[in-house]
């Protein structure tokens, strides 16, 4: 098969490779579409790689490609959900960047026929990223159990495709009003917000000071907050919008806090990565209890979404078909990591 490797340059080689074979709990999709994150550029780069993933092994990083949409060609022999045929979404530690692509079953769902291969990308990492701050991170209700009382909610960056999930999310969990940070993409967030229960857009583009008086003067003390572009600009405004007692903020990357926040405010980070973790054999009871417990998460919001993509009630994000195929990668990569889009995901098409 061809296999795209990004080099630290983020130029793509593109090479012969085997197949892969599954292991028992994976399964191997044709590949038909391809979802570009954030990571696929950062994790081409072997220090920032190192730093973000020391615990998985270089040669993954040289095939970066998280989301993958296509068939099931292969199952392992454990897998009881699918069979070779199948339309599936998959969402892997790296190997999607190839005509046939590696994943675990807990990270795989089927797609119902109304979702097109190039809509289903647009999903995995960061659908899966915006649940795990919402809920393993923030503990707020799940849409299967919704709030019962206003919850307000402050999403910074909430055009990203991170950000925009969590807003999704979060208004099935009936979670509002949400305050929603955002600039060149609020007409976008706009139209994910419901007005009528104090959904508010803030932009970012007015400074961060606009920011924080404006979200103090509509809700003066925060219970929970996600920052889905986590630098240390967007974070040091969240930590002076959470209440000091009973605060709660999720981050989507590492970010040292001001001294104050230690004092109260519980502070998280969300990491995907984890779901992709081995069972080690060395881990203690309950560090093997809770890769279990995050793998069936995983397991559970992904059938949640075969279901939502069904009933029509969760939009994907929006998205642009790259050209050129496999050609197209270094060129998508170099926009994510200079910023150019907006509100919108690369997609790359490998066959039909
Ligand atoms: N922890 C994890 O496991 C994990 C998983 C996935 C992603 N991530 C990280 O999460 C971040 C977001 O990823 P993504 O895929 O959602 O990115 P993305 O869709 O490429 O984000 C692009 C959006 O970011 C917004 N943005 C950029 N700077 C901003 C700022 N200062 N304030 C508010 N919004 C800003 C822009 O909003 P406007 O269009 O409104 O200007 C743009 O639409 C990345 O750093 C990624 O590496 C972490």
């Amino acid at each position: 098969m061809k296999e795209a490797i990004v080099l630290p340059s983020l130029e793509v080689e593109i090479l012969d490779s085997q197949i892969p074979t599954p292991g028992d709990e994976e399964v191997i999709v044709r590949v038909v579409a391809i979802g570009l994150n954030p990571i696929d550029w950062k994790g081409a780069d072997p220090e920032v790689a190192i730093q973000l993933h020391g615990h998985l092994k270089a040669k993954q990083y040289a095939n970066p490609g998280k989301d993958v949409a296509g068939y099931v060609h292969a199952v392992g022999s454990k897998v009881y959900e699918f069979k070779p045929g199948d339309r599936v979404q998959s969402t892997n530690h790296g190997s999607g960047f190839a005509e046939y692509s590696v994943g675990p079953r807990h990270t795989t769902y089927i797609l119902p026929d109304s979702v097109s291969f190039d809509v289903a990308v647009t999903f995995g990492l960061s659908y899966i990223t915006a649940a795990l701050n919402l809920y393993k991170e923030l503990r707020l209700p799940e849409p299967w159990v919704p709030a019962e009382d206003p919850t307000p909610l402050v999403i910074y960056g909430a055009a990203s495709s991170v950000g925009a999930f969590a807003v999704k999310l979060a208004s099935l969990s009936n979670i509002h009003p949400i305050y929603a940070v955002a600039g060149r993409g609020t007409e976008f967030v706009e139209s994910l917000l419901d007005s009528s229960k104090g959904d508010r857009v803030i932009d970012y583009r007015e400074g961060p000071g606009f920011v924080t008086a404006e979200i103090q003067r509509l809700a003066p003390k925060l219970e929970y907050g996600l920052d889905a572009i986590s630098t240390p600009d967007t974070t040091s405004v969240m930590v002076k919008l959470m209440d000091p007692v009973k605060g709660r903020l999720s981050m989507v990357l590492p970010q040292e806090l001001p001294p104050q926040v230690a004092a109260g405010i519980k502070t998280t980070v969300s990491f995907a990565p984890a779901l992709w973790e081995p069972n080690d054999v060395n881990s203690s009871e309950v560090e093997r209890r809770d890769l279990t417990a995050l793998k069936s998460f995983a397991h559970v919001y992904f059938r949640y979404l075969s279901d939502a993509l069904a009933n029509g009630i969760i939009s994907h994000h929006p998205f642009e078909v790259v050209d050129g195929g496999f050609g197209g990668i270094s060129r998508a990569l170099e926009d994510l990591r200079d910023g150019k889009n907006s509100a919108s995901k690369y997609v790359i098409r490998v066959s039909e």
